[in-house]
């Protein structure tokens, strides 16, 4: 069924794709509901697009880009589709970007400037919405009570934004100097090695050979080699593999021992099968 969206007095039946990036499904489970209120919505993962080049041109009038905050910013492969995103024939574009606490005002803006510098069409509005924190080589993730309370705030705080994005409103990025300050230290490094952070990466005799890790890899990097996975170094550092092992096997050196895993309680793994080799576009 299509959702109509307001605009004045007249109601605009508008089609949808969404354009989402996930590593531990935070992104995908606020994708997918800010999907189920806007109506006649498609997602597809950013993932799927990894190996193409050339232009990518959706076929809709209203486009959306939702991803996790990476150290301020934008995660690399997010950036990479950003650029190739041709938008002269939306009417609207929006991003939600997801995050454990902090920098999100940056990566929006980040993603404006990408967009604006490739067709002179940045967003018409930009959203910031805290989730459960992922980033295992720091900390563990929250659980129990506190993750439940997290979630419950996000899932409010996307309701309302899908009513904004609904009625067209045009939002004004937020802005922190404090952001742009985080990004403009840890960021440039985080992309500089990013794609070789795998290499701290292990796998424990606890390794059931199920290859999960593979199946969720957003970037394709994992094999399984002799029942063991092997990364490629074409890492994006998401840390699905650590979260959604379900023999907790893989860590990233001692400091992930015993560390809390996540994912999106509402997701299972056929979820992110969706964004699998099977997906691949041009
Ligand atoms: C490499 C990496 C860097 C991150 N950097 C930030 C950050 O700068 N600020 C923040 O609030 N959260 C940060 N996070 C947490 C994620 O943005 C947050 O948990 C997000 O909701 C995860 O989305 P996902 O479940 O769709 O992967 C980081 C996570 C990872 C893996």
């Amino acid at each position: 069924m299509q959702a109509p969206a307001e605009i004045g007095s007249f109601e605009v039946v508008m089609k949808t794709v969404i354009y989402y990036f996930t590593g531990t499904g935070n992104s995908l489970a606020a994708a997918k509901k800010v999907a189920g209120s806007l109506g006649d919505t498609e997602l597809v993962p950013i993932a799927a697009f990894r190996n193409a080049t050339g232009e990518i041109r959706p076929d809709a009038e209203r486009i959306g880009i939702v991803c996790p905050v990476y150290f301020s910013g934008l995660p690399a492969m997010v950036e990479s589709f950003a650029e190739r995103l041709d938008l002269a024939l939306a009417d609207y574009v929006f991003s939600v970007v997801t995050h454990g606490g902090g920098g999100g005002s940056a990566a929006l803006r980040q993603l404006d400037g990408v967009l604006g510098e490739r067709g002179g069409r940045g967003l018409d509005a930009g959203f910031a919405v805290r989730m459960p924190g992922n980033y295992i080589l720091m900390y563990g993730s929250p659980a129990g009570e506190k993750r439940d309370r997290l979630l419950a705030a996000a899932g409010a705080e996307l309701e309302a934004i899908a009513g904004r994005i609904r009625q067209g409103e045009r939002v004004k990025l937020p802005n922190s100097p404090v952001a742009r300050l985080v990004k403009a230290i840890m960021y440039p490094r985080f992309r500089s090695r990013v794609h070789g952070d795998d290499r701290k990466f292990t796998v424990s005799e606890a390794c059931t050979s199920c290859g999960t890790c593979a199946s969720i890899c957003p970037a394709g990097n994992i094999e399984i080699i002799d029942g063991r996975p092997v990364w490629n170094h074409r890492c994006e550092l998401c840390c699905g593999c650590i979260h959604l092992c379900p023999a907790e096997a893989i860590q990233a050196g001692k400091r992930t021992e015993g560390r809390q895993r996540y994912r999106h309680p509402d997701l299972t793994i056929v979820d992110w099968r969706r964004s699998g080799e099977d997906e691949l576009r041009e």
